[in-house]
């Protein structure tokens, strides 16, 4: 009790607070989320994202190696497919002559020591813009698991270190773990999107993919945003049929989900700072209203806080620069 106790004791110099500080953030923690597209010499600006790029594959190969000259050791792939490639069965998805493919041999071969992992979700290569096969107005689980894990087998296949599945169906860890065992792939990683909510911090991303739901929303597969105990049911269920790593998607908004499951799993935990969390940091500092490197760096340290292991963020490189 005060006075015997001082709590700004342990605050008089910049050595003390260092002594105490319980949370640091590190160039290890971090993962780039990077967009690629067909062409050569492409590096196409994305609108809502300042900074962020659809880049062709001799342009991610600077930026894969860029990234790890940063200190970077992960990026997460995603790619934007020609409309005339879209169907409603996951056609391309796993063609193993794919841009997703074609881009994790490529980063391969020039940076074997970067950490790669590819988003596994058909709403890129969608007709119809939902993560899964639509029968009369319904996605169908059972289906759309099959070819989920046919694409994340094509990826492994080509190199993925980590395939990602973000599209919320029933059972599909179980399913891409049981392809990729039968395949004698037992080194590939699965990092799921286990608590990934029907959010509409998103926007940005389905601009620089062209990937909105053509019709109605995610909610029947993506989770409720009120809901916070089915978070940890999915993703205990996802740990039990093999994820390696699990994710909370999007971040600062869902902090209290990623401590409710730190305090409940023990694998690895990654936190997805969405493309709407950057887009907003980026207008508010373009207007002169917020300090952008002061709060980008307090938004990934409260990710650390809160119990996150990993951080995807369009942030990454900015982060590794400022990271001491
Ligand atoms: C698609 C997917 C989405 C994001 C990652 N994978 C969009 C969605 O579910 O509609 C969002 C990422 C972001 O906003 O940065 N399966």
């Amino acid at each position: 009790m005060y006075p015997n106790q001082r709590n700004r004791r342990l605050r008089q110099s910049p050595a003390l607070r260092q002594l105490v500080s319980e949370n640091q953030l590190s160039r290890n923690d971090l993962v780039l989320p990077l967009f690629v597209v067909e062409g050569t010499k492409v590096k196409d600006p994305i609108a809502s994202m300042p900074g962020c790029y659809r880049l062709s594959l001799d342009m991610l190969q600077e930026e894969v190696k860029s990234a790890a000259d940063m200190g970077i050791k992960a990026v997460l792939l995603f790619v934007k497919v020609d409309d005339a490639l879209k169907d409603n069965k996951g056609t391309e998805a796993v063609n193993p002559e794919g841009l997703m493919q074609r881009a994790v041999r490529t980063i391969k071969a020039t940076t074997p020591e970067m950490v790669v992992m590819t988003d596994v979700a058909l709403d890129p290569y969608s007709s119809y813009g939902h993560d899964g096969i639509l029968e009369e107005g319904k996605i169908l689980n059972d289906p759309t698991i099959e070819v989920l894990s046919q694409m994340a087998l094509s990826h492994a296949l080509a190199g993925a270190d980590f395939v990602a599945p973000s599209d919320m169906m029933d059972g599909r860890v179980l399913c891409i773990r049981t392809v990729l065992e039968e395949a004698g792939l037992v080194d590939t990683g699965i990092m799921s999107y286990s608590a990934k909510y029907a959010s509409s911090f998103y926007g940005p991303f389905r601009e620089a993919l062209d990937s909105a739901p053509g019709f109605g929303d995610k909610r029947n597969y993506q989770m409720d945003p009120g809901n916070r105990l089915e978070a940890l049911t999915e993703t205990l269920r996802d740990i039990q049929e093999g994820a390696d790593i699990v994710m909370v998607k999007p971040g600062l908004a869902y902090l209290d989900i990623i401590r409710d499951i730190r305090e409940n799993v023990e694998v690895p935990i990654a936190a997805y700072q969405v493309s709407g969390e950057y887009a907003m940091l980026k207008a508010a500092a373009e207007k002169g209203w917020l300090d952008h490197d002061a709060v980008m760096m307090e938004q990934l340290l409260a990710f650390k806080r809160a119990g996150a292991n990993l951080i995807a963020t369009y942030h990454a490189k900015e982060a590794a620069q400022l990271i001491t």
